[in-house]
């Protein structure tokens, strides 16, 4: 980790100095509380939360502050993957249905295509059904595809899009993402707009560059940004156990907000949840969420565990502050 924290400082030094610049995040909530741009206030993250409390309320007059940079609600998906069986996902339901969930959260899961029915029918409608993946236009002779129609006839209301494997594994390049974004939100799906860069991408201090290169591929294609939630997950840190600390995942999550503040609108950098995916577990995700341009989580392996994945939900209670 020392590693990588270390090249991500060196990203500095060539590409990601010309593109990404300080924050300025006048405009958003961040404004009116301690900001990354005030050394000082940056150095609370490094705190635990014991010591963060009043050091927080001294320096600000709000009461049950949320730190958060961003105006969207909290947003957990549970990507299930290709992963599950008709038994175990019946559990993994029941488990989902007796687990006491925070209200202030948007929750989604994503079922493998042929658990969608199941799932659909048997959780409880406090959590919305996401496809891990859609076709790029409407549906007709494309075999082994499933057409963003099909998807909303049987109740989906997001799609995941631009997820490492179908980059990496499959080849979706770029442009096919950002056409297939374009197509979902246009027929009325949310999309979980996936970007995140390899290990080599970081080692070779490029990991704004790539980043950056996903979302304009985003920002091109779609129509609009309001059903859209960003979700940052280096793909070193997927399904490796090796999850980003908490300040590398802020410090990219606040260069993506402010790379649509620059480049889409401040409208847009205010209310598009980014979230964080790689490694997420019920560990970790409490420090994670404290972060204030981490607007929720993308899990993977601990999504298949139901309690586990409540614990990752209710993270959202360690954004609030006390006053
Ligand atoms: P992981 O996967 O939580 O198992 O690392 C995250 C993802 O791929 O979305």
């Amino acid at each position: 980790m020392a590693m990588l924290s270390t090249s991500l400082s060196a990203a500095g030094s060539k590409s990601a100095a010309t593109l990404y610049s300080p924050p300025n995040f006048s405009g958003l909530r961040r404004s009116s509380c301690p900001t990354l741009d005030n050394p000082s206030s940056n150095s609370l993250h490094l705190f635990d939360s014991q010591l963060r409390l009043p050091s927080l309320s001294a320096r600000r007059p709000c009461r049950a502050v949320v730190a958060m940079a961003g105006t969207g609600k909290f947003f957990v998906g549970g990507n299930w993957k290709c992963n599950g069986t008709k038994e175990s996902i019946t559990k993994l339901v029941s488990d989902l249905n007796d687990a006491k969930l925070e209200s202030d959260v948007d929750v989604v899961v994503a079922p493998p295509f042929v658990y969608i029915d199941q799932v659909k029918s048997s959780l409880t409608d406090k959590i919305e059904i996401s496809a891990q993946n859609s076709w790029v236009s409407k549906g007709g002779a494309f075999t082994g595809e499933i057409s963003v129609e099909q998807l909303k006839d049987i109740g989906a209301k997001w799609v995941i899009l631009g997820h490492s494997e179908r980059r990496h594994v499959i080849g979706e390049d770029d442009l096919f993402i950002g056409k297939k974004a374009a197509y979902a939100l246009n027929e009325g799906l949310g999309v979980i707009a996936c970007i995140g860069e390899l290990l080599e991408d970081r080692e070779a201090g490029k990991t704004f560059d790539v980043c950056f290169t996903q979302l304009k591929a985003y920002a091109d294609a779609v129509p609009s940004w309001d059903n859209i939630v960003i979700a940052y997950e280096p793909v070193w840190a997927i399904g490796t156990g090796k999850v980003a600390s908490p300040q590398q995942a802020q410090e990219v999550h606040a260069a993506l907000r402010d790379w649509l503040k620059k480049n889409v609108s401040d409208e847009v950098a205010s209310k598009t949840r980014i979230i964080y995916g790689g490694s997420v577990n019920g560990g970790n995700c409490a420090e994670l969420a404290k972060q204030e341009d981490i607007d929720g989580f993308l899990v993977g392996g601990a999504s298949l565990k139901g309690p586990e994945f409540a614990t990752i939900v209710n993270s959202v209670t360690s954004k609030k502050v006390a006053a």
